[in-house]
């Protein structure tokens, strides 16, 4: 296979970088207005590119974030716009700018990186395991809570030209509470969001207010109706709520709008505790559920020694990382701390196996049952679970 050369890519080709990635996922070029704005997510340094003497032939880029793990925020490169030009896919152009990208993250003292994957068979086979999944939920309108559910805070709807600020200052307070929650930049808020402001489109936004302050946003837009005016789907495309006071209080708002038949739920977590709120647990269907997070560990060291553990006694685990090796080798985890040790190890997975517990969505004994984690001592399997275990499921909540 040819070795394709990874570069940085300069500025006045970052453009051409964009076009590429859009028609890779068939989708339209910016204009030159839209260009304008979006150029500024492309951070300085952080776009690579393969070209050949066609021109360029692939791209990727990521930006800087910090995301929650158990007990730390960690260094993050949120890895997005990935396309190889359609005449030059399956010749390793892919392979050769992951391998740049994770080099790139490393010396940045990145200890992870993330992405969300268009399709589930691309990533694997670099490290990445899926982290976080998210569930599609409709909720009709009609029973609303039930008695004895939270009663909630206060909620404030928000004016269109307040909704970009008022959102990012509570997402910035409470994004990281969650294990999988990650920063978002100012970029993002203005390609998501701040667009649909600036195309003056009807946007429901509003704020919840606890006894502590500001602890949960929602932002919805109108989606089709089934029966004229009376009848209208309301999209929620950003609800974060820092505990189920808000989570009720906020839903409890939304559910109750007038002429709103039913609200969609996109990229919910699968832990929102909907069917325990409604009157009608029925009045909430799951029409999905998803991966949404890809993480791959670009430092097991690192990443192991600043996760917090469970309790119980320690398993020792030997890592495979072809891609990576000096993330190779065998840790004991547990009784606090994580840490390489010169010893024959009990259970044995690769990278993506690793970051598909790492933050706890899936328990060790899954993965073990499963075949994705080696076992060589069935006792070690129960004290994994123990050591990974996560109070609640992480989620991320960001797309981007
Ligand atoms: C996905 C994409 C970036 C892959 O680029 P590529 O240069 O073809 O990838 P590579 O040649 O380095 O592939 C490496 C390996 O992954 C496999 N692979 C790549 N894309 C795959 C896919 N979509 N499905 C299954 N396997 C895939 C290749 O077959 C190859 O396997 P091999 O090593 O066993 O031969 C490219 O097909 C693309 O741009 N797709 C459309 C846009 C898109 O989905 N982008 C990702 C956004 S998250």
């Amino acid at each position: 296979m040819v070795t394709h050369h990874v570069r940085v890519l300069d500025p006045d080709e970052l453009r051409a970088a964009h076009t590429l990635f859009a028609a890779a996922l068939h989708l339209d070029p910016l204009d030159d207005e839209s260009w304008e704005r979006r150029r500024h997510s492309y951070l300085p340094g952080r776009t690579l590119g393969v070209s050949d003497s066609s021109g360029l032939i692939g791209t990727t880029m990521s930006f800087p974030a910090r995301t929650a793990v158990p007990g730390a925020a960690l260094p993050t490169a949120a890895v997005s716009r990935v396309g190889v030009r359609a005449d030059r896919t399956r010749r390793g152009v892919l392979s050769e700018l992951m391998r740049a990208q994770f080099d790139d993250a490393a010396v940045r003292g990145e200890v992870i990186a993330t992405l969300r994957a268009s399709e589930a068979r691309i990533y694997g086979r670099f490290g990445y395991g899926v982290a976080t999944r998210a569930r599609e939920v409709t909720v009709g309108t009609r029973g609303g809570l039930r008695d004895g559910a939270p009663p909630g805070g206060t909620v404030r709807m928000l004016p269109a030209g307040d909704i970009v600020a008022a959102t990012a200052a509570v997402h910035a307070r409470i994004a990281l509470d969650r294990v999988g929650g990650m920063t978002r930049h100012e970029q993002l808020w203005d390609q998501g969001i701040g667009n649909r402001v600036r195309r003056h489109e009807h946007v429901v936004a509003a704020v919840h207010t606890g006894p502590g302050g500001d602890d949960g946003y929602a932002v919805a837009v109108p989606g089709g109706s089934d029966g004229g005016f009376a009848d209208r789907a309301l999209r929620v495309t950003d609800l974060h709520a820092a505990g189920v006071d808000a989570t009720a209080g906020l839903w409890r708002f939304l559910l109750g709008l007038d002429l709103i038949g039913r609200v969609e739920g996109w990229m919910r977590p699968v832990d929102e505790p909907l069917e325990l709120l409604l009157a009608d647990p029925r009045d909430c269907r799951v029409t999905g559920e998803t991966d949404e997070t890809w993480l791959r560990i670009l430092d097991v060291p690192a990443a192991l020694a600043a996760r917090s553990w469970g309790p119980g006694r320690p398993v020792r685990i030997a890592v495979r990382d072809p891609l990576r090796p000096r993330n190779e080798g065998v840790y004991r985890i547990g009784e606090g701390r994580a840490e390489p040790v010169d010893a024959a190890p009990e259970l044995q997975c690769d990278v993506a196996a690793l970051a598909m517990a790492y933050l706890g969505d899936r328990a060790p004994s899954q993965l073990a049952a499963t075949g994705w984690w080696h076992v060589h001592d069935p006792a070690a399997v129960a004290r994994a679970d123990a050591v990974f275990a996560t109070a609640t499921r992480p989620w991320c909540g960001t797309f981007f």
